[in-house]
């Protein structure tokens, strides 16, 4: 039976090898089912290639990463297949193809996993963008004529358009200004209560790890330094950590939070 808590991503001694260098000394790391769990690290630690090799995109050296019990490292494509139907990502570029419209573009995962015919590929499709907060005005539109805050809802309408258990989200609010970041985080937390989401966010924007991560793994010198809640991280004596949040940014995201910011529990 399932466990509301059972590891729906588990890493075990994960090593890589990419351009003459270890980028992955030692990682383990384990997500359990439920939560919100933020990558963190300095710039080249390794962060989007550990969220590469956990979507099969880029091979790592030695180790195992186990997605919902099943082994992904040099996995068949048989094994494939069926993982990836049950994840979505958002890249950290969006990935929005720029040819086609924004309901094309979500309604593209159900063309291409499932048999459904056009007018319930498309019925999906709007759902889902209406899920992220888009109109059904924009759906007729390039993402060349979206703002960047709608081009990031596009790409979430099309990490959850096939009901995903688990999704990954590169750097979701880089480059937005601070309301957009905000409503874009607000709009996480909803689709997690109500999609049950597990969550898996690479990001180095302090507020948005303060507003919706459970927990948050720093990554630092090739391993997982330490995985922790961002109040008892923030007070990690490693000088790496202590680097990473200090300074004024840190200090006035803490506090933002603390007078004000929510606390969704563990
Ligand atoms: N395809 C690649 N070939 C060679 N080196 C790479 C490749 N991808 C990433 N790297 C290197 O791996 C390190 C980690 O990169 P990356 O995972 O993008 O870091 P982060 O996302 O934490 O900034 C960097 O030193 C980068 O130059
Ligand atoms: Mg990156």
């Amino acid at each position: 039976m399932k466990r509301p808590n059972d590891p729906i991503i588990e890493i075990k001694n994960l090593k890589t090898y990419l351009g003459g260098s270890w980028v992955h000394k030692d990682v383990n790391l384990t997500v359990n089912r439920g939560e919100i769990l933020g990558i963190v690290g300095g710039s080249g630690s390794g962060k989007t290639t550990l969220l590469r090799e956990m979507l099969c995109l880029t091979p790592v050296a030695s180790g195992s990463i186990r997605i919902f019990n099943e082994e992904v490292v040099n996995a068949s494509r048989k094994v494939l297949l069926s993982v990836q139907r049950r994840w979505g990502v958002l890249f950290q570029q969006n990935a929005l193809f720029s040819s086609l419209t924004l309901l094309e573009n979500v309604a593209f995962p159900l063309k291409e996993h499932t048999e459904l015919d056009a007018t319930s590929i498309n019925d999906l499709a709007l759902l889902k963008i209406l899920m992220a907060g888009l109109s059904a005005d924009a759906a007729v539109k390039y993402p060349s004529e979206l703002s960047g805050g709608m081009q990031k809802r596009a790409g979430l309408a099309r990490a959850i358009v096939l009901d995903p258990e688990l999704i990954f989200l590169d750097e979701p609010t880089a480059g937005l200004d601070p309301n957009t970041a905000a409503e874009f985080d607000e709009l996480i937390l909803n689709l997690q209560s109500t999609m049950g989401l597990t969550i898996v966010m690479i990001t180095h924007d302090l507020d948005s790890l303060w507003r919706v991560t459970n927990r948050v793994a720093f990554l630092g010198e090739g391993k997982v330094l330490c995985v922790d809640p961002m109040s008892k991280l923030v007070k990690n004596p490693n000088p790496m950590i202590q680097a990473f949040f200090s300074g004024p940014r840190g200090r006035v995201a803490e506090e933002s939070y603390q007078h004000g910011g929510q606390d969704h529990g563990n």
